[in-house]
């Protein structure tokens, strides 16, 4: 099979970018929290050649479609699949960048619209390509400032209210390794993430599940972070230390508020707890973890479908270490950490429990942590 990268002319320039799982740390980026997401190796390719126009004319492996735009269609903003694109030259502008006019192809082997970011690879993948044709290179925009910008794009230009989990894995992510990001500070930790040497895979199963209201679900999510964070007197959710809960629910009225408060901030001490385990090389000692972080996203935070529920019930009845839902909810990926020789079985349990329940089937594959943003050639 070939990769996106290998299916596209080069060009002048070609950049591939990831799509990503999330090993734990959920709804708790905006809350400037932290998260442990790694790169899949399913990637976005993008390239490009400079036009001696201002016009970037873009086209899509995936729809065959060519979509072209100029500074004008630019302001009254452009939708569709190529709102990514559009945003990341519009962000670049923001920036003070003067992104030359660009023909731009682009093929992706991310799923899409199953909670694995490829918006962001998309994103990610374009500010690469036109960085480059812009003349900045590496050290002209570095690495560790796009996602903040990639991020503004997302949300300014095409409207979506996300944190910036999904661009910095996509930008920083390195292979065999998960990701330890601090939101607040951004500070990165690469934590070696070697599952073949435990004798362990991660199964995603993609629950297929469609993904209803999950924008105004998402936004709403947030919105009661916000406000929660402003009647405890903190700036952000992330500010609260887990011992500190009992006194912070305590202040709060709403048992709904409180649920998704405790989500947040027990989610925060899971991910720290999770790093702990993994830098100690205790692999199998994150299941557990992952397991308690699907309860609190099903009971406290809301945001679970039944396709998840089951999917991460049977795997954990068939072996598996742990299993949780994966990104932002309302259908998407579980992730299950299970020993090499009961993959198989766990798979089929799922699939098996899927058929009984009139699911429409799964999707199903094995992940390695693999690399962020690189470019190809050049
Ligand atoms: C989506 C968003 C991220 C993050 C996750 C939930 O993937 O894009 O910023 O909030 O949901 O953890």
């Amino acid at each position: 099979m070939t990769t996106a990268a290998e299916r596209l002319e080069p060009g002048e320039s070609l950049w591939v970018s990831p799509g990503r799982v999330n090993l734990i740390g959920e709804h708790t980026d905006y809350n400037d929290g932290f998260v442990l997401p790694f790169a899949l190796p399913h990637a976005t390719a993008v390239s490009g050649t400079r036009r001696t126009d201002r016009r970037w004319v873009v086209t899509s492996e995936q729809t065959g479609e060519t979509v072209t735009f100029d500074l004008a269609d630019l302001s009254a903003k452009v939708e569709g699949w190529a709102a990514y694109v559009a945003a990341v030259v519009w962000v670049l502008r923001e920036a003070g960048v003067d992104v030359p006019g660009a023909e731009l192809n682009i093929a992706s082997d991310v799923p899409f619209g199953a909670g694995l970011s490829s918006s962001a690879a998309l994103e990610c993948a374009t500010m690469a390509v036109l960085a480059d044709l812009a003349g900045l290179g590496g050290t002209g925009l570095p690495m560790r400032d796009r996602p903040r910008l990639a991020q503004r794009a997302e949300n300014e230009y095409v409207g979506a209210p996300t944190g910036i989990m999904d661009q910095a894995a996509s930008t920083l992510c390195q292979q065999g390794h998960a990701l330890f990001l601090d939101c607040r500070s951004l500070a990165t930790e690469q934590v070696p993430f070697d599952l073949a040497a435990a004798g362990l895979k991660i199964l995603v199963v993609d629950s297929k599940a469609p993904h209803a209201h999950v924008d105004g679900e998402y936004a709403a999510r947030r919105k009661a972070c916000e406000e929660a964070a402003g009647v405890l007197g903190v700036a952000a959710l992330r500010d609260i230390d887990v011992d500190a809960l009992p006194d912070a629910l305590a202040k709060l009225d709403d048992d709904t508020t409180r649920r998704r408060v405790r989500h947040v901030v027990t989610e925060d001490q899971r991910v720290l707890d999770t790093v702990a385990v993994l830098r100690a090389g205790d692999l199998r000692a994150a299941g557990p973890l992952m397991t308690a972080s699907h309860a609190s996203m099903r009971d406290d935070y809301e945001i679970t479908v039944p396709q998840v529920d089951t999917a991460v019930r049977v795997a954990l009845e068939h072996g598996a270490h742990g299993a949780r839902m994966t990104g932002g909810g309302f259908g998407g990926c579980v992730l299950a950490l299970v020993d090499e020789g009961a993959c198989d079985a766990v798979e089929a349990a799922v699939r098996e429990a899927f058929a009984v329940e009139g699911f429409t089937p799964p999707d199903t594959f094995v992940v390695t942590p693999g690399r962020g943003t690189y470019q190809v050639g050049g």
